[in-house]
């Protein structure tokens, strides 16, 4: 059966899709949700070539307090490349069927899922499948993560428009690391701005915050921030009815 989730994916490489997808997976599962979590390719890993460790997954995973490591992180590779060029570069296809079927069985482990993307939308994957292809075929809504600064209508507006092309559900746009201090009439306007040229609901945005950081898993008050700030009830389906 196939269970609802989100795809993160962001107008950019680095905006906070890991963020936002480990600050979603605290706020579901505050509402009683079995959020499950992925990465389904990820670059610029770490360890050993045979023991290669995804950052992203393992802050995703404990965000949700996932345990099917294989399932969440099932492509690794060194090379902080994009996965086309990394996978050539180490030797290593990525077998698409594979990841599918890593996606479904966690469908089976819990109600939720949340996939984060690889970078934006037109990310190559391998020859001719892009990341757009991917979220094709795991069917899923989309949520945008973007930069709250200057050049973000831009880049929202590329990303919205190569979602709406292909016919993806774009369920919100959240801006990151909105400044808490010196900030100006660029972050102040610019999600109106947004929502108003795109009809997209805005989420919220999440502000430049303390003691969080991806590489060294910290989480700061990034629960309690999120859900202070971003409403989460529009990245689910009204079907999808929360316990
Ligand atoms: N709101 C924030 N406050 C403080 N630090 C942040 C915030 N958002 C992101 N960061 C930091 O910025 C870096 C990039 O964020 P993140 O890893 O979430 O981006 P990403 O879009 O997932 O990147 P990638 O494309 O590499 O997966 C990380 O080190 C993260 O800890
Ligand atoms: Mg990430």
């Amino acid at each position: 059966m196939l269970k609802p989730g989100i795809f993160i994916t962001g107008t950019d490489t680095g905006v906070g899709k890991t963020i936002v997808a480990a600050g979603l997976a605290m706020a579901l599962r505050s509402r009683g949700l079995r959020v499950g979590v992925m990465k389904p390719v990820a670059t610029g890993c770490q360890g050993t070539d045979q023991h290669l460790v995804s950052m992203d997954a393992v802050f995703l995973m404990e965000a949700a307090e996932n345990e099917y490591a294989a399932l969440s992180s099932p492509a690794r590779f060194r090379h902080p490349l994009s996965p086309n060029v990394a996978s050539a570069l180490e030797k290593k296809p990525i077998k698409i069927s594979e990841i599918v079927r890593a996606y479904q069985e966690l469908q089976r482990h819990y109600d939720f899922i949340i996939v984060e993307g690889i970078g934006g939308l037109l990310v190559p994957i391998s020859k001719d499948y892009f990341v757009a292809n991917l979220i094709k075929e795991f069917e899923l809504p989309l949520l945008i993560v973007a930069r709250s600064g200057l050049g973000t209508i831009n880049h929202t507006l590329l990303t919205v428009d190569a979602a709406v092309v292909r016919g993806f559900d774009i369920r919100g746009i959240i801006f990151n690391r909105m400044p808490t201090v010196n900030f100006s009439m660029v972050e102040v306007t610019n999600p109106k701005v947004i929502h108003e040229l795109t009809g997209i609901p805005i989420l919220g945005s999440l502000p430049e915050m303390d003691h969080v950081d991806v590489e060294t898993c910290k989480f700061g008050n990034l629960k309690e921030i999120f859900l202070e700030r971003i409403q989460i009830d529009k990245v689910l389906n009204p079907s999808e009815v929360l316990r």
